[in-house]
């Protein structure tokens, strides 16, 4: 099986679900890290898994290139086949890029090129969009602007909020990228691979 090392700030949702599919002997990838830039929430799914956590603060480090090869290193240290950022609210610097580019995908909440950066579901609702959604991308040394995996569309329902739009976006999102995760680390190129 794939090695996977995820990367988050928040809650980790999508860390959980990407869990709970490895626990399928089916599933083609284990998590062997979950790495924060924070004391997030999300690093707990791991931590009652007993999986390794490690948390990488931009504060700790005199300058963000340092950040940024600490945190190449901290993620080179599990030797992953993908690295996943799973609500990573930092943009990743060369040093991660230049090891992982082509093995490091993002989920973003909404249909990019629409929507990138750290507020797409409130800058979707503000733009009154009908449809949003989720998307897997890899990622490059942009804003949300490396090549799309898989995209898949949620509806803006009447009465939504960002906290309601961005709950149904997050359900898609897990699937989604369980999904394309799955589809990477077998070199499969259909959008469903079970
Ligand atoms: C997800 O919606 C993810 O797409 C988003 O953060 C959420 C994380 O949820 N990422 C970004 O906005 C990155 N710019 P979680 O903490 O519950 O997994």
């Amino acid at each position: 099986r794939a090695r996977v090392v995820v990367l988050l700030s928040g809650t980790g949702s999508l860390c959980a679900a990407l869990l709970e599919a490895t626990d399928d002997p089916g599933y083609p990838a284990d998590v062997v890290a979950v790495v924060s830039d924070r004391d997030a929430p999300g690093l707990e799914h791991a931590r009652r898994r007993g999986l390794p956590t490690a948390t990488c603060r931009l504060r700790d480090f005199p300058d963000r290139a340092a950040w940024d090869r600490a945190l190449a290193d901290v993620i080179a240290a599990h030797h992953p086949d993908l690295v996943v950022s799973a609500g990573f609210m930092k943009i990743v610097g060369p040093a991660v890029l230049e090891r992982y580019e082509g093995r490091l995908v993002n989920t973003h909440p909404a249909l990019l090129p629409a929507f990138p950066g750290a507020h797409a579901v409130r800058d979707a609702l503000g733009a009154g969009a009908e449809v949003t959604g989720s998307t897997v991308h890899l990622v490059d040394a942009g804003v949300d602007t490396g090549p799309v995996l898989a995209q898949r569309e949620v509806p803006v329902l009447p009465g939504d909020d960002e906290d309601r739009l961005h709950e149904r976006i997050k359900a898609v999102e897990r699937t989604l990228l369980m999904e394309t995760v799955a589809r990477l680390v077998t070199g499969t190129t259909e959008e469903s691979p079970r």
